[in-house]
């Protein structure tokens, strides 16, 4: 497991608080991934997914301090936050309710990380990507239930439940995606047919926390980020064959 930056007694009181309020959450079982021993992160999978369209358009939710949006090779980008970074103040909601524009190439988001936030940017990105395009998502993979927890408990290296979209990614038609062991978890969306289809399984999921994803996590397509690349390079030589279930969106 990864060693965590110290934190004050204030944030450590508040977080004991917050543990013991919500301690029937609580679970002792860990994922032991340790990402600063992966040689791989976001930004190089962006990048990796970016090579194909390097003239192609790029659009990033949540920018924060630009560490991934100002790395990524892309002729044309677009960065939604309501805070900092990127090139448009405001939340994804309001971005993508008014944009009618042209699609994009790679969608990555990581804006709110709350389910049905994230729920509903993916519905938007899959509305918004363009044929052969491919979704990004970040943490996606809790290590332990203090990372996970909603309402928020951990104050740095928070994931919330995001993670709850790639049960609903394992259900969905037209879509394949894989969830890579690096950088907090990333997800690769690729959509597959022609209309791409979300289900929605809140009424079973809305009330789920870290136990639930470390019970169900066999039904997750988890793999290393070689394991990803050779994934991707498939769909890649699929296209370049004219293979038209690959070329189907
Ligand atoms: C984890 S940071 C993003 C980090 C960045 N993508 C990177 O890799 O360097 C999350 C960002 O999402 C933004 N955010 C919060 N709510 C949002 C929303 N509704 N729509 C878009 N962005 C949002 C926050 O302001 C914050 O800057």
């Amino acid at each position: 497991m990864t060693k965590r930056k110290k934190r004050s007694l204030g944030t450590q009181l508040r977080e004991w608080r917050m543990s013991r309020r919500y301690d029937a959450n609580r679970t002792d079982r860990v994922l032991d991934f340790d990402w600063s021993s992966t040689r791989y992160n976001r930004i190089s999978v962006v990048n990796l997914l970016m090579a194909e369209r390097p003239n192609g358009r790029y659009l990033e939710i949540g920018c924060a301090d630009n560490v991934l949006f100002d790395a990524v090779l892309a002729a044309d980008k677009t960065g939604v936050d309501p805070v900092r970074g990127g090139t448009h103040r405001m939340t994804s909601d309001d971005f993508f309710a008014a944009y009618e524009g042209p699609p994009f190439d790679v969608i990555f988001i990581d804006g709110l990380h709350l389910y049905p936030q994230v729920h509903r940017d993916l519905e938007n990105a899959l509305r918004h990507l363009a044929p052969g395009g491919w979704i990004g998502m970040h943490d996606m993979l809790p290590r332990d239930w203090l990372e996970e927890h909603v309402p928020q408990i951990r104050t740095s290296g928070w994931t919330g439940d995001g993670w709850k979209t790639a049960f609903e990614l394992a259900a969905a038609r037209d879509i394949d995606f894989r969830l890579i062991s690096m950088d907090y978890g990333v997800v690769v969306v690729r959509p597959t047919g022609p209309s791409p289809q979300l289900p929605d399984l809140s009424a079973e999921l809305a009330d789920k926390r870290f136990k639930y994803l470390i019970q169900h996590l066999e039904g997750l397509p988890l793999v290393a980020y070689e394991e990803a690349r050779t994934w991707i390079d498939l769909y890649r030589a699929a296209v370049q064959r004219g293979d038209s279930a690959c070329l189907a969106r």
